[in-house]
């Protein structure tokens, strides 16, 4: 045994033989690019949620992109995106040549308040022939683009009814949220386009991966092809109807998944609700023991959702940003490592420098940003890792006045 501290990390994928049964089958078939495990595996999620269209990507961020695209959003056109997210999720949006349009969350879910967004769209946008555009820029709003935080799915009853209102397209970041349910909804079903990551921290990890789903028929040849360069065939096609050309229909994205990453999302979809079913065992261990702590706040669930506990994140009842910080680095000195979810967009040089919002405008993605910590979370932790987790956390509470 060695006698150095045992590390608990943020997050840890859990990879057993299934995964590397299924690369070995890859590596032995000699079919490396997508191919038949990508069929396998987007498959496999066409069955778990009922879906008619998945395609997989080679990360969620692309997967984004190519949804805008096949949507026809670029230049001139704005999507709303909340101020709380993952610079992924807008910097989609800035690729595509349109403009993100940031909007608060909601203090208790994270995620993308209807309220805001009702707000925002009335103070800045006149209907003119059907269309909503800008009054201080002339762009239109072609879409509203909600992330499913931490894997508690946003409030889609009201986004949805905002988007047939205004006649928007809906595109959801369901980076975190591959098994996600509220009322039996699964997270993926229905004519959104669905973006799910399998970044090696997610419930589902490819390494680095994604998928866009939706029940959109007609959307499948499109978004295959913005995936692969605009292509009128993928290799697979080519090499089985023995055909070497092809035609290049616009200049598309790559942005296929590989069969090799493939490999493991057919294996980690074998045992998708074992991954839930452990993730969602830690966030109970992690309830049980905060309960009473004081000066935490648990994350709230909203009725009649059944999130993925892609992140366990509490908030510090007092205290800023400061406090926050050394609390964290307490925890990490203990060989915990937890994280912040998430870093506002406004905060970003990048943001500051070109779309100049304050990040005052967005206070409760502020407020949240100060007093949030992320805990470990991953299948595999254990009671005890949670324990120490807890305890150490309690300490540094204590110390961190
Ligand atoms: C909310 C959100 N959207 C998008 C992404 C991008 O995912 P990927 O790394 O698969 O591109 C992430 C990554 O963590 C994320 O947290």
């Amino acid at each position: 045994m060695s006698d150095l501290p045992q590390e608990i990390p943020f997050s840890e994928p859990w990879i057993g033989q299934a995964e590397a049964r299924e690369v070995l089958r890859v590596l032995r078939r000699r079919w490396l690019t997508s191919g038949p495990a990508c069929a396998e595996f987007e498959a496999a999620v066409r069955e778990r949620l009922s879906c008619a269209v998945a395609v997989a990507t080679s990360s969620a961020t692309s997967a984004l992109e190519v949804s805008l695209a096949v949507l026809g959003i670029g230049p001139g056109d704005e999507v709303i995106v909340p101020a709380y997210t993952f610079t992924a999720t807008a910097s989609s949006v800035i690729h595509r040549g349109a403009r993100p349009v940031l909007c608060d969350v909601e203090a208790e879910t994270f995620n993308l308040d209807p309220a805001a967004v009702e707000r925002r769209i009335a103070a800045e946008y006149t209907q003119q022939e059907g269309r909503l555009v800008s009054r201080r820029r002339s762009g239109t709003l072609k879409a509203l683009m909600p992330v499913h935080f931490g894997g508690q799915p946003a409030d889609m009853e009201r986004l949805d009814a905002l988007a047939r209102e205004f006649g928007l397209a809906v595109v959801e970041d369901a980076a975190h949220a591959l098994g996600a349910e509220t009322r039996g909804r699964k997270v993926g079903q229905g004519e959104n386009l669905t973006v799910f990551s399998f970044y090696s921290n997610k419930n589902l990890t490819t390494g680095e991966g994604g998928m866009v789903v939706t029940d959109r028929r007609e959307l499948e040849t499109p978004l295959r092809r913005w995936a692969l360069h605009g292509l009128s065939k993928d290799n697979l096609t080519r090499t089985q109807t023995g055909t070497p050309l092809y035609d290049v229909l616009f200049p598309g994205l790559k942005a296929n998944l590989p069969d090799l990453s493939a490999a493991l999302g057919i294996a980690q979809m074998g045992r998708i609700e074992q991954i839930l079913a452990r993730r969602r065992r830690v966030a109970g261990w992690y309830d049980r023991l905060l309960q009473g702590v004081p000066g935490i706040v648990r994350p709230r669930v909203r009725a009649d959702c059944r999130p993925t506990w892609h992140l366990y994140p509490v908030l510090l009842a007092e205290g800023g940003e400061a406090r926050r910080d050394r609390i964290i680095a307490t925890l990490k000195r203990a060989h915990i490592h937890p994280s912040v979810h998430f870093i506002p967009l406004p905060r970003f040089t990048f943001w500051q420098e070109t779309f100049g919002d304050p990040p005052a405008d967005y206070p409760v993605s502020e407020n949240l940003y100060a007093r949030e910590i992320s805990l470990p979370i991953f299948p595999t932790l254990t009671m005890a890792q949670a324990r120490q987790v807890v305890a150490t956390l309690e300490e540094a509470l204590a110390r961190c006045r």
